[in-house]
């Protein structure tokens, strides 16, 4: 059985699209058992989505995908839960690509689980120092003293270190991504369906592969001494995630995405690799079992 997990494509951005278009060659004229799709396919245009998943139509196995955060971007006054739930569902399922967001997978005892998974800032770097509340607004201090929307984040000072107010990240969910519930409440319930879902395949599979966006695990997370790269390490994921992965020990691969940085951590039984894709490089990985 082959298993290809690609991710980060971002068939929106220009300069993604030759480098995608290569590997989808690639990826079909090599086959496989599965395909899968490990999230940022493409940004806040469905249509655009529904494109990239046709380069892929000649694969001759069957092809799963989890959405990203950039899937889950909008226009306008759109929800991103009603467009996870609704017309993302609706627009894998026009592609013929299975959305694991909603439903596990299984064929001849392997078992395919996945989700977007999300960020509750548990990597966020404490060495920075920053309060909790720029990481929840997704924008740094620096960034906020120029934002009339954000500046009352700078009351009170006194908790803030000097040296933040270098730091002008912004992350970009914080405009495009248009939540109901708080980050928390939304990392909390990919996790729980995540949890069900593998609930529902552990005891009619022998071996189960996860492919989840955000990063599970704070080994995967990038390093860096830049604090504006530093500041987005809090997007980068949740540990939650990875504790319901190791919770199931027939999960013994996972795949994720997001970071753009090819990253492998063993824990337990498990071995789980990002992928690695940029916005000019396209990766995949090939696991045989
Ligand atoms: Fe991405
Ligand atoms: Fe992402």
């Amino acid at each position: 059985m082959r298993i290809i997990a690609t991710s980060d494509l971002h068939f929106n951005v220009t300069r993604s699209k030759g480098p995608t278009e290569s590997i989808a060659k690639e990826i079909c004229e090599r086959g496989g058992d599965v395909l899968l799709f490990v999230g940022d396919s493409a940004g806040a245009d469905i249509g655009t989505l529904e494109k990239v998943l046709a380069l892929f139509e000649p694969f001759s196995g069957v092809r799963l995908a989890v959405c990203g955060n950039h899937e889950l971007w909008t226009v306008g006054a759109q929800d991103s839960l009603h467009k996870y739930e609704n017309e993302l569902a609706e627009a894998y399922s026009r592609s013929g690509v299975h959305y694991l967001d909603q439903t596990p997978f299984v064929m001849d005892g392997l078992g395919i689980a996945g989700s977007v998974g999300w960020y509750d800032y548990t990597f966020r770097p404490s060495r920075l120092g920053i309060p909790l509340r720029f990481y929840q607004h997704k924008i740094a201090p620096g960034a906020a003293a120029r934002s009339d929307k954000c500046s009352h984040l700078l009351e009170p000072s006194d908790d803030i270190p000097a040296g933040a107010h270098e730091i002008t990240t912004r992350w970009m969910d914080g405009e495009r991504v248009n939540l109901p519930i708080c980050d928390l409440d939304f990392a909390a319930m990919t996790v729980d369906r995540l949890r069900r879902h593998l609930e529902e395949i552990n005891d009619s599979v022998d071996t189960i592969v996860a492919a989840v966006h955000h990063l599970p695990f704070a080994e995967l997370v990038p390093h860096s001494i830049i604090p504006n790269w530093e500041f987005a390490n809090a997007f980068m994921g949740s540990e939650l995630l990875g504790e319901v992965l190791l919770d199931f020990p027939k999960v013994r691969n996972a795949f994720c995405g997001h970071s753009h940085q090819r990253r492998v951590c063993r824990k337990q039984g498990l071995v789980c690799t990002s992928i690695g894709s940029t916005y000019r490089e396209k990766q995949y990985e090939v696991l045989d079992l």
